[in-house]
């Protein structure tokens, strides 16, 4: 591990700890509001349709930072505990696969790498937090 690398897995833990959020395996989700986005209905769309909005982008970087960033990192920078999201691939390809990940999480050998975060957020607060990962996008 290189300094960067201590520096920024230090402030994870900080963060897990200050904030609680994941204590014990117990998902506490933090109420995400959606006024003044477009509603959505339960039956998940296979594309994101707040892209480029500024008030999706706004209430994703909240919802992002109180709901994500305990394991992937403060603004999307992961520490390397979780993969790093500005990483995500950009458009319809990546929705795809952010979709697939929210809805289903990731469980191997019944360990809960990442809970099922759809079953805690809505589908509004998700699209806005994947609206908010495409502004911070970065290229490998
Ligand atoms: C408890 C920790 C944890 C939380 C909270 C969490 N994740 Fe994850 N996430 C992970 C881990 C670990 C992986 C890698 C899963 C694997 O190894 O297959 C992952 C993978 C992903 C992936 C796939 C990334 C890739 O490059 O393949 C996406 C997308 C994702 N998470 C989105 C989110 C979003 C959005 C949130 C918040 C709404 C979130 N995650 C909350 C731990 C978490």
């Amino acid at each position: 591990m290189n300094n960067k690398k201590i520096q920024s897995t230090l402030a994870l833990l900080l963060l897990a700890a200050s904030t609680n959020l994941w204590a014990h395996g117990d998902v506490v989700p933090q109420a995400v509001n959606t006024d003044g986005l477009e509603p959505l209905g339960e039956e998940w769309l296979e594309e994101n349709p707040y892209r480029d909005n500024p008030r999706a982008i706004e209430i994703g970087s909240s919802a992002y930072n109180q709901n994500c960033a305990a394991c992937h990192g403060l603004e999307a920078k992961s520490g390397g505990i979780a993969p790093d999201l500005r990483l995500l691939e950009l458009g319809a390809m990546g929705d795809e696969w952010y979709k697939e990940r929210v809805i289903n999480g990731a469980v191997r050998d019944g360990r809960v790498y990442m809970p099922k975060m759809a079953d805690f957020l809505s589908q509004e607060a998700l699209w806005a937090v994947r609206s908010y990962l495409e502004s911070v996008h970065v290229e490998e």
